[in-house]
This record gives structure tokens, C-alpha cells and sequence, in this order.
């Protein structure tokens, strides 16, 4: 599955069945987390088979039932970190779709305490995400119109519509979709306009517009 179709396909799965993730597929997920640990001096970790941390009232309020999966969204305290993680873990989001697995992002509705990972000290458990076979694939989030999330002078390029348009895939906490992408010229600003988790959110944004303009980071200004 290429990366694009997986960002469409991707939706939000709050129940899994019991099939646990078969050995290639964990390592192939372990590989992108390394990957994405080398690259953003991160500490994400894939922890499997611990029902603990979704086995409580929050979980179960959230309509989560049966995960017993969870990458640990974790990194060294700082300004960057929830945008970074943001960024970092839509992209193990994505690998997850393409390997035929689903998933949820999960920043309140979980037992901290209770998830089996390792935070050092300095570092800080931003968020999880839930992953495994879903009972269901999920279903397409309501989307807000592409000009209320985007500015660009006429004409627009098409490079730029692609990559809001595939911003506006983007998970989002509550959905929210609170981010403005703002072009000139061959560069475009990414801003959080408020809301909780609105700088994780950011870090997802960026990471689904650079996939699907098929420009680089170096196209932030
Ligand atoms: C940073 C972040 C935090 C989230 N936290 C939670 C959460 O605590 N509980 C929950 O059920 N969903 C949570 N979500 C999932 C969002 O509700 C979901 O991504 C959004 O409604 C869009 O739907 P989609 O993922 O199907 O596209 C979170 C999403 C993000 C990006």
C-alpha cells in the first residue's frame, strides 16, 4: 500500500479483536520506530501485549475495548518534543496502515500510570497510540473546507492544494482541525491556532502535507 493510500485509508479504531500482531509485521513497526528514534533523538517504543493501560474506566469511556497494544510516544522534555512526536508518529501511524494494522492516537482517554514503558529521566510520555486489527476499519472524519485552513495567493499551485488536501487528512485531537497553512512563494508557515494537543496535532499537519505536496521539510518556513 503506498504511503498516500494509507493516509486515506487510515481512520481511527477504538476496538481491536483478540489476533495478536504476527512477528514480521512487529518488526517491520520496530524498524520504523527505530527509524524515527535515530532521526528525531526520540524514544518511542512499541510495547505488546499489555492490556493494562486500556483495561481501566478512562479507557472505557473513551469506547476503547481489547487494545493490547500501544507505541509510547516519548521523548526528552523541551519546546519541540509534542510537535516532533506529532510528526514522527504519524509517520509509524502510516507504517502501522500499510501493514495492515489500525490505529488511534490517545492523549487523555488511557491510564498513564498503568502503560509498560520506560520514561528516563529528562524524557516525558506525551501520548500513545493504540495499535492492532480492528473490529472495524474506522470511518472518515467530518473535514472542515480547505479555505478555512489555508492561505495562498492566486494562482494556487498545485503542489500546495495537494498538500492542504492531505492535511486535511490528518488526525486531529477532538478533531479539531485547529492549524493554518499559509503560502509565499515556494514556502508555507504551519501554525496551531489554540486547542489542546493543538502542537502534537502541528507535528501530524506537517508530516501529511510534506507527503502529499512531495515536498521536504525544507519547505517550512
Ligand atoms: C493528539 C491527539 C490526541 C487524541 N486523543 C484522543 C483520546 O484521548 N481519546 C480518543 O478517543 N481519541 C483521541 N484522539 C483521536 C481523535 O479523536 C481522532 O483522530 C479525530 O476525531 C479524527 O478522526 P480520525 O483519526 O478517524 O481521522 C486523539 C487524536 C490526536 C491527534
Amino acid at each position: 500500500m503506498e504511503l498516500m493510500e494509507a493516509m486515506k485509508t487510515r481512520h481511527s479504531v477504538r476496538q481491536y479483536t483478540d489476533r495478536p500482531i504476527p512477528a514480521e509485521a512487529a518488526a517491520a513497526l520496530r524498524a520504523e520506530i527505530d527509524a524515527c528514534n535515530r532521526a528525531g533523538g526520540l524514544h518511542i517504543q512499541l510495547v505488546t501485549d499489555e492490556p493494562a493501560a486500556f483495561g481501566g474506566r478512562m479507557a472505557h469511556y473513551g469506547k476503547f475495548s481489547n487494545v493490547r497494544n500501544y507505541i509510547a510516544l516519548i521523548g526528552p522534555k523541551g519546546q519541540a518534543l509534542d510537535e516532533k512526536l506529532g510528526y514522527y508518529g504519524e509517520r509509524i501511524a502510516l507504517r502501522a496502515q500499510q501493514l495492515g494494522l489500525n490505529t488511534c492516537w490517545v492523549a487523555l482517554t488511557y491510564s498513564r500510570g498503568k502503560s509498560r514503558c520506560t520514561v528516563a529521566p529528562g524524557e516525558k510520555l506525551v501520548c500513545v497510540l493504540t495499535v492492532g486489527y480492528g473490529s472495524t476499519q474506522g470511518v472518515p472524519h467530518k473535514s472542515k473546507p480547505m479555505d478555512a485552513v489555508c492561505r495562498s495567493d492566486e494562482p494556487t499551485p498545485d503542489w500546495f492544494r495537494r498538500g492542504a488536501e492531505a492535511a486535511l487528512f490528518a488526525p486531529t485531537a477532538m478533531n479539531q482541525q485547529k492549524f493554518l497553512l499559509t503560502r509565499t512563494g515556494e514556502k508555507v508557515t504551519a501554525k496551531a491556532t489554540g486547542g489542546f494537543y493543538s502542537k502534537i496535532d502541528l507535528g501530524i499537519v506537517k508530516y501529511h502535507f510534506e507527503l502529499g505536496s512531495g515536498r521536504d521539510s525544507s519547505v517550512w518556513a
